[in-house]
């Protein structure tokens, strides 16, 4: 029996996993080329502040999730639990502000979060993000957000739905959350009691509950998008109109807040069909007051992130077909230590030539070897016994047809070059 297990909330990504993540990150990349975003890669540690100032304290992720302890020198450090305050903060610290604005970029995260886990929820999980810093123009929103929808589908994903908000800024939001502070302290007695507690504390997300006592006063609560003020009521109207120039699908929900307290203006979510948190693929918005808050100038900024597992169990729920990894291309079998040596040159030298190969190990029988090239699933095998190794020729096997014929070892290059 193993010692030690998985840590809770957290997974193996086994090598028969690894197809899907290598088809989303490829795809992921592909798409940041093709919208001209650069990737920029941040510690999986930060200051705990540089976190509880950006999402809020108040907020479950500050208050309940974060990975947070003290180093040797006694400072507090955090696991990151998201990614867009630190590539904020690398923003202002490796002085992009002085490129020309907005400035594109993308990265892959793990991400930490103390949360209960359940299917499409861990405690270490990967995310893919992308963020846009140093413009208000509702063209960047739209730009984000074409971004996000193009990947989906760009992965085969169907029957998505997009959901978008705006929850104002700082001049128009105090308004509207003194209204739904009004509506939800008429509704008390029915509210649940984290509602009670968020009626105090973060009365936004109280618009985010699940639980079936609190749906009444969200649907009848007050809509954040009847409280804007006429520049954020102008920055949503022109986004949509930008996305049904695009043709993509949208609908507006009021109930859209999202979990972090950075966010101004648009809120956006892209989710798979059915029920469930594992549909939630990813989510983003506007944060123009971030980069101010962490100590720069007022830098207007839109982004993004999804979550990796969540993206791949909606693949195979929805059974896309995912291309299959290259594998190498040759097994080489050997019978003997004398063909061991030449089975390992061989395979060095086939690999020095851009083929990849991959060798037996070890005394097994000849059945026991070839039954391992099947696993690895390679095209051909090579075996080299005694009469091999003195007329330097190799026996050909095609691992489909069975077929197999002897051919000068030096022929191998050539038949297996790509180019
Ligand atoms: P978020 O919605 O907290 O946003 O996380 C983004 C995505 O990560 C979620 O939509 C979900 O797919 C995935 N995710 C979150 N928590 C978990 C978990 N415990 N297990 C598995 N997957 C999870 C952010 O983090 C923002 N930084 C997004 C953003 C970028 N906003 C602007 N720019």
């Amino acid at each position: 029996m193993p010692l030690y297990k998985l840590p809770r909330g957290t997974l193996d990504i086994l090598p028969a996993e690894q197809v899907y993540w290598e088809y989303v990150k490829h795809k992921a990349i592909a798409l940041c080329q093709l919208y001209g975003y650069q990737r920029l890669d941040t510690p999986a540690f930060e200051d705990f502040n540089l976190f509880a100032r950006s999402m809020g304290e108040g907020t479950d992720i500050v208050d309940k999730e974060m990975y947070t302890l003290e180093d040797k020198s006694g400072k507090k450090m955090s696991l990151r639990p998201e990614g867009t305050a630190p590539i904020c903060r690398a923003y202002l610290e490796h002085g992009l502000y002085n490129l020309p604005q907005p400035v594109r970029l993308y990265y892959f995260a793990t991400v930490f979060r103390y949360e209960r886990p359940q299917a499409g929820r861990y405690r270490q999980h990967y995310q893919f993000g992308f963020e846009a810093i140093g413009d208000a123009d509702p063209a960047l929103d739209a730009e984000i957000i074409s971004m996000t929808w193009h990947f989906c589908l760009s992965l085969g994903l169907k029957g998505l739905c997009l959901q978008l908000n705006s929850i104002g800024c700082k001049v128009c939001r105090p308004h509207y959350l003194e209204n739904l502070k009004r509506h939800y302290s008429a509704c008390l007695t029915q509210l649940c009691p984290d509602c009670k507690a968020r009626l105090i504390r973060n009365p936004l997300r109280l618009l985010d509950c699940k639980k079936k006592s609190c749906q009444e006063a969200i649907e009848t609560a007050p809509k954040s998008i009847n409280y804007l003020c006429q520049e954020c009521k102008a920055h949503f109207e022109s986004i949509q109109r930008y996305l049904e120039l695009l043709g993509i699908p949208f609908k507006v929900s009021h109930r859209l807040v999202r979990g972090l307290d950075y966010y101004t203006r648009t809120v956006f979510e892209i989710q798979s069909p059915g029920e469930g948190i594992q549909n939630a693929l990813g989510g983003g918005g506007r944060y123009d007051e971030l980069i101010e808050e962490l100590g720069g100038k007022s830098t207007a900024a839109v982004g993004f992130a999804a979550g990796m597992e969540r993206i791949i169990l909606n693949l195979k729920r929805q059974n896309v077909s995912i291309p299959a990894l290259p594998r190498p291309s040759i097994f080489i079998a050997y019978l003997g230590d004398e063909a061991k040596a030449e089975a390992i040159k061989l395979a060095f030298k086939l690999r020095q030539a851009g083929i990849a190969a991959i060798t037996a190990m070890g005394g097994r029988s000849l059945k026991a070897q070839l039954r391992q090239a099947n696993t690895f699933g390679t095209s051909y095998s090579v075996i080299i016994g005694e009469d091999e190794v003195k007329s330097q020729t190799v026996a050909l096997r095609n691992m489909t047809t069975k077929e197999q014929k002897t051919i000068p070892s030096t022929k191998l290059e050539e038949l297996f070059r790509r180019d």
